[in-house]
Parts: structure tokens; C-alpha cells; sequence
């Protein structure tokens, strides 16, 4: 553990991450190639989350960093305030041929919560250039997340990320989060009953609010970061109906969903519904720069074009929006998909995740495993009056057991890279039974 030792670790504040537990303990990590990770002495760490779903094509992919590499040797910086680049143009474009039919039109920002805040000003804009300003709601869905600006953790669904900050956020509504514990436990893939849970939608949120005071609906395809919850079969394309029976947007946060998780390029694809935005980060890049977006239909960007030619039609945008860097990785990740098949590889593994993320129903204390495309959760029983606490220990085993995992609560994730080979799916799903199983026997103690 030298280079570790050596690091003082007190000034950095950690994101999302107890402090004071990880500065007693550090977790870390020094390298990456392809599917892992190397501890400063030497230990391999199979990434079983992708980084944070982002790292779908392996790390430090060679034309990804080759990509980088020239870029930084051409064209540092430069902002896309009214002077552009043709990396920014050349990805949009890109981007907006693989989108459903429609949606054509790429807002760069650099992150997934700034995508979320992102489309939901436009959707506000949008209604306010349609002469219908009074549509500002927006529902989201509980359990959802869309990353920690105030418009998604007002829209998000997660009791922790909104506590402290309630005062502070947009107006919205939330429907039930799709997740039904007694129908849902150990189903395999989308449950086929349910899809009524959408009703909510016009029966209470509607009939409560009225549709012409809602901007949005904005919904993960399934919910990743809460612990892959997966909609029931026709969910969906209900939610669609809805809206479109209300004239309100339906808007997919494809943060984790988008660039092949699912095995097609957006999950809009894979579960056959075109919502009328995407928003997408992570994969995009594969991680290795920080670039975000959201694809809109031509319509909402076409009818925010007015006003006087000398002015921004909409007032939005980061510094570093389209930053040259970034648009470089993710030219290079699309090449990457397309040379390496890889949404073809994620239709080939999703089975094989699958039957081995449920070969664990029967370790200790497991009581759900859900799964869809590249993703799984493993759910275990909270410790009494101690939710996430079993979560947490077994998240810290399993980087002792060689397997870097996350843990939303008390649920353990499985989100391989696109690359990884059965073999390693295997490995990683042993490492997660090993680290379960210390848990709790040390619980036993
Ligand atoms: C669905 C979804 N939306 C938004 C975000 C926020 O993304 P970021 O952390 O890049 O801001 C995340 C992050 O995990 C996410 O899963």
C-alpha cells in the first residue's frame, strides 16, 4: 500500500461517499485496463459496475485514448458560444442519426445532472413559446434519479438526495416508483404484469393537478441507480398514451440506459417507445471525459427558434459545453460500438448475466434479484432499524473479494462492461457470492 500511505487524503471532499468511513479505511484505486482495475499493491479489481455505468467498451479503450490523444494534440479548448468547433458538429449529428425517428436535434452539456436541468428548462421554454406558460410541473417518478441539480433532485425520487434541500425545489409530482416486492422478487427481465402501475399518471397526477399546468414527464427506462427496477411489460408505452392523450413531454433519462446498455443504442429502442427527449451521459464517452447531452425533438427545438436573429434563442449552456475533449471521446466510443459490435455483444451477454445474477438467490440474506439488458440488482435484507448498513459492508467485501460493485441501499449492482467475456461475468458474480457470504458470517459472529 505505499503510493496510498503516501496520499493525504483529508483536503478532497468525496462525492457521494461517507467521509469519514472511507478516509479510515481507503478503497483505492491506481490503473485500468480493459475490465479491471489495479489497487496501488498490485490487486486486480474486476469492475463490475463500469466504473459508474460509463465505462461500457473497457478502460482505456486504445482508440478512444489515441482519439483524445490527437485532439489534445490539435485543439485544446474552445467554447461553442458563438464560435464552434467541427467535433461538437460532427457528434451531433452522429448522435441524432442513431435517435429515434424525430428526435434530431443535440444539446451538449457535461454531465447527467445537468442533461436533466437541461431539458427540463427546455421543456418550460417549450410550453412558454407555445403560448401555454402555465405548464411548469414536472413529474418524475419515485425512486428515480436524475443526478443533484435542483431540477433533479426536485424531479428525482430519492428520499436521501431531497431531504436537506426541500425548500429549494421546482414543483413537482411523483408517481409510484414501478417496483412491486410481492409480484417482482426474482423476475427475470421485465415483469409481465403491472403495466397499470402508468394509470397513476392520469387517474391521480392529472386528475389532481390538471394536464395543462404539467410541462413533463421524465422517467428512466429502468431505474438504475435505485437498484435496477425494471417496467412491467407495456408500462411504457402506457406512460406514452398518457401523454400523448394530455399533450405533455415524455422525456427518458437514458443516463445509464443510453449507448447500449440495453442492447440497442437507447433503451427508446429496445422497449419500442419514442419519447419526445433523451437525455444521455456516461457511456457516451465511455467515461473517459465528461460529456452529456439531450436529444430533442425537432419540434420542441424548432419552435424555441424565434425572437430577434442577434439573440440566443435559449439561454442556456456551460463553458465547457461540446468541449473538444470530450466530443473526441465520443466520436471515438461510437466508432467503438459500431467496429466492435458491442450492442450485438450486449444482446449476446444479457442471458448470461441474467442465469448467473440469479444463481445467487440462493446466498445468504438475498431477497430480489432483478435484471435487464447489462444490468443486475442483487437485493438483500436490511439489518434491523440499519437500512443500507448490509448494503454498504457487503459493497466494502466485495472490493476485498476483487470486485468493484455499488450499493443503493441494501440492492448490490452488477453492471458489467460491454466487453467483459462470460468468464469474467462468472468471476464477478463468484466475487459477489464470496462478499455476501462474508458479510454475513461476520454478521454470525
Ligand atoms: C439516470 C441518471 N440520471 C442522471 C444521473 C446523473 O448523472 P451525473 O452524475 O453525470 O450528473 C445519473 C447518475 O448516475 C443517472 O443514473
Amino acid at each position: 500500500m505505499s503510493s496510498m500511505q503516501a496520499t493525504a487524503t483529508d483536503a478532497f471532499w468525496m462525492p457521494f461517499t461517507p467521509n469519514r468511513q472511507f478516509k479510515a479505511t481507503p478503497r483505492m484505486v491506481e490503473s485500468a485496463t480493459g475490465v479491471s482495475y489495479r489497487t496501488p499493491d498490485g490487486r486486480e479489481i474486476l469492475d463490475g459496475t463500469s466504473g459508474l455505468w460509463c465505462v461500457g467498451a473497457g478502460h482505456r479503450h486504445p482508440r478512444i485514448t489515441e482519439a483524445m490523444k490527437r485532439q489534445l494534440d490539435t485543439l485544446d479548448f474552445a467554447s461553442n458560444f458563438q464560435v464552434g468547433h467541427p467535433g461538437a458538429f460532427e457528434l451531433a449529428e452522429r448522435i441524432a442519426s442513431l435517435a429515434p425517428p424525430g428526435l434530431d436535434r443535440v444539446f451538449f452539456v457535461n454531465s447527467g445532472s445537468e442533461a436533466c436541468d437541461t431539458a427540463i428548462k427546455m421543456a418550460i421554454a417549450y410550453w412558454r413559446a407555445c403560448g401555454e406558460g402555465e405548464r411548469q410541473l414536472i413529474v418524475g417518478r419515485e425512486r428515480g434519479f436524475h443526478g443533484v441539480g435542483f431540477g433533479g433532485i426536485s424531479v428525482g425520487g430519492m428520499q436521501a438526495n431531497r431531504r436537506v434541500f426541500g425548500s429549494a425545489m421546482l414543483r413537482a409530482d411523483h408517481m409510484r416508483a414501478t417496483w412491486d416486492p410481492a409480484t417482482q422478487a426474482f423476475v427475470r427481465g421485465q415483469p409481465q404484469i403491472g403495466a397499470e402501475m402508468a394509470d397513476e399518471l392520469e387517474q391521480r397526477i392529472i386528475a389532481l393537478h390538471h394536464a395543462s399546468n404539467i410541462a413533463a414527464v421524465i422517467v428512466e427506462p429502468f431505474a438504475g441507480s435505485t437498484g435496477v427496477l425494471v417496467p412491467p411489460v407495456g408500462y411504457l408505452q402506457r406512460l406514452r398514451e398518457i401523454c400523448d392523450k394530455h399533450r405533455l413531454l415524455l422525456v427518458f433519462d437514458e443516463v445509464i440506459t443510453g449507448f447500449g446498455r440495453t442492447g440497442e443504442m437507447f433503451a427508446a429502442q429496445t422497449f419500442g417507445v419514442v419519447p419526445d427527449m433523451i437525455l444521455f451521459a456516461k457511456t457516451v464517452s465511455n467515461g473517459a471525459a465528461p460529456l452529456g447531452g439531450v436529444i430533442v425533438k425537432r419540434e420542441i427545438h424548432d419552435a424555441l427558434m424565434q425572437g430577434p436573429r442577434h439573440i440566443s434563442e435559449f439561454m442556456h449552456g456551460y463553458t465547457c459545453s461540446g468541449h473538444p475533449l470530450s466530443c473526441a471521446a465520443g466520436l471515438a466510443m461510437l466508432d467503438v460500438i459500431d467496429e466492435e459490435a458491442l450492442l450485438q455483444r450486449v444482446r449476446e451477454l444479457t442471458p448470461h448475466l441474467e442465469n448467473a445474477a440469479h444463481s445467487l438467490s440462493d446466498a445468504p440474506g438475498v431477497v430480489s434479484i432483478r435484471n435487464f439488458g447489462l444490468a443486475a440488482g442483487i437485493e438483500l435484507a436490511p439489518r434491523p432499524n440499519a437500512v443500507g448498513e448490509r448494503g454498504a459492508a457487503t459493497q466494502a467485501a466485495a472490493f476485498d473479494c476483487g470486485l468493484l460493485t455499488r450499493a443503493p441501499g441494501d440492492t448490490v449492482i452488477l453492471a458489467p462492461p460491454f466487453v467483459s467475456t462470460p468468464e469474467q461475468i462468472n468471476e464477478m458474480v463468484a466475487r459477489m457470492r464470496a462478499a455476501i457470504e462474508k458479510t454475513a458470517a461476520s454478521e454470525t459472529r
